[in-house]
């Protein structure tokens, strides 16, 4: 069963924000399943490095958004990215440091931040926007 179960109460509304999160959700449940199961090093390398490209193009989509429309919340949302991008570079470091990374403590990490994100900041964020377009 994957960590990570798609929810319907995750769905902001944008087809293009919703279709981005289920990939980042898909992602997750790849790397829970390949650290879980001891695979090999490569591989697990490569999907966090995917993890990462993917999640770094959506907050940056997003964060255009928000700026091209003046978002009022622009700060604090953008700290929320940051945070969990510092977070999945320390991750990642302490990963290939062999530095006792506990594989389950780590998704379910990335699961958390990433169900509270889509339900609070990108809620509001996306569903503003069916307002103005
Ligand atoms: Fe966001
Ligand atoms: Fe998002």
């Amino acid at each position: 069963m994957p960590l990570l179960q798609w929810d319907q109460a995750f769905l902001v509304g944008v087809d293009k924000i919703d279709a981005d999160h289920r990939v980042l959700v898909e992602l997750i449940n790849e790397l829970h399943e390949q650290l879980k199961h001891s695979a090999p090093r490569t591989g697990i390398i490569n999907r966090f490095a995917e993890l990462y490209s993917h999640v770094t193009k959506h907050f940056a989509h997003e964060e255009a958004i928000m700026r091209s429309r003046n978002y009022d919340q622009y700060e604090v949302h953008q700290a929320d990215h940051q945070s969990l991008l510092d977070e999945i570079t320390t991750i990642m470091c302490d990963w290939e440091g062999n530095s006792g990374v506990n594989s389950e403590a780590t998704t379910k990490r990335l699961y958390d931040w990433f169900s509270q994100h889509f339900q609070t900041h990108d809620a509001r964020l996306h569903k503003l926007r069916e307002f103005v377009e």
